[in-house]
């Protein structure tokens, strides 16, 4: 797809496209590493079962067979360490989520709604489902993965990049890359319109809001 993706991160860490067989692998960072530290399904409190049902049975694999999600390995043993699985525009599927599911769905969708009409109606690519292996992270892995988004963004003529920064420091990733602030949701303040819960107030610090960012690319 593009060559530089695969330029290595460091002299021990490399980075590839991801393709199908990867499934195992990228289920396993999305159960251990993303899903039991990411801000907004831990408030949620999800079952085991939970998770395998829509984080790994309809994200990962949607993210998967798109063919433009990429990730950083250990170049000794080719372990994944880290993933970015990125969406790209294609025909919405009516899908059923779990509860789970559903109200992460709802909450990133709220997000989205502010938007500007100009990026509604481009091709925009979505940064998705971002994570590194705790025993790899605070070193800049997300950063310098982060940065070849624009890279894949390109390759499949998308104007913008967006992404729902649902953790801090995907939001400080954004902001040194040179992204735009489009929106900024408290967790404490979300409030589901439907039923007047809070979903997810009890986010814990330092992740206090979830910000949708955006990148334009040409
Ligand atoms: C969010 C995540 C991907 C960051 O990966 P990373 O490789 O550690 O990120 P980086 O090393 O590039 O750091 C990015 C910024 O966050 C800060 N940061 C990262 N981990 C930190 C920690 N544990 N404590 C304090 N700051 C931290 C870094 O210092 C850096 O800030 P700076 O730009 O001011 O220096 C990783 O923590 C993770 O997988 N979290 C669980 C899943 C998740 O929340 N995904 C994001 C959903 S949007």
């Amino acid at each position: 797809m593009v060559e530089e993706i695969n330029e290595r991160i460091s002299s021990s860490i490399g980075c590839r496209m991801l393709v199908e067989n990867d499934q195992d692998e990228v289920d396993k960072l999305m159960l251990n590493s993303f899903a039991a530290r990411e801000p907004i399904t831990q408030a949620l409190n999800p079952t085991h079962k939970d998770l395998i049902d829509f984080h790994v049975n309809v994200w990962a694999k949607n993210y998967l067979t798109q063919g433009a999600s990429f990730g950083a390995y250990k170049v000794e043993t080719g372990e994944l360490i880290a993933t970015i699985l990125m969406g790209i525009p294609c025909e919405s599927k009516e899908q059923k989520f779990n509860d789970v599911g559903y109200k992460m769905t709802k909450f990133l969708n709220d997000l989205n709604l502010d938007l500007p009409d100009e990026a509604k109606a481009s091709r925009c690519a979505s940064i998705a489902v971002v994570t590194v292996r705790e025993d790899y992270c605070n070193k800049g892995i997300m950063t310098a993965l982060w940065d070849r988004c624009k890279l894949i963004g390109k390759a499949y003529n998308c104007i913008y990049l967006t992404s729902e920064c649902t953790s801090l420091y995907t939001q400080k990733v954004a902001k040194k890359l040179g992204y735009c602030v489009l929106n900024n949701v408290k967790y404490s303040e979300y409030t589901d319109e439907a039923t007047n819960e809070k979903w997810f107030a009890s986010a814990k610090p330092p992740h206090l809001t979830a910000q949708m960012v955006c990148l334009k690319l040409v």
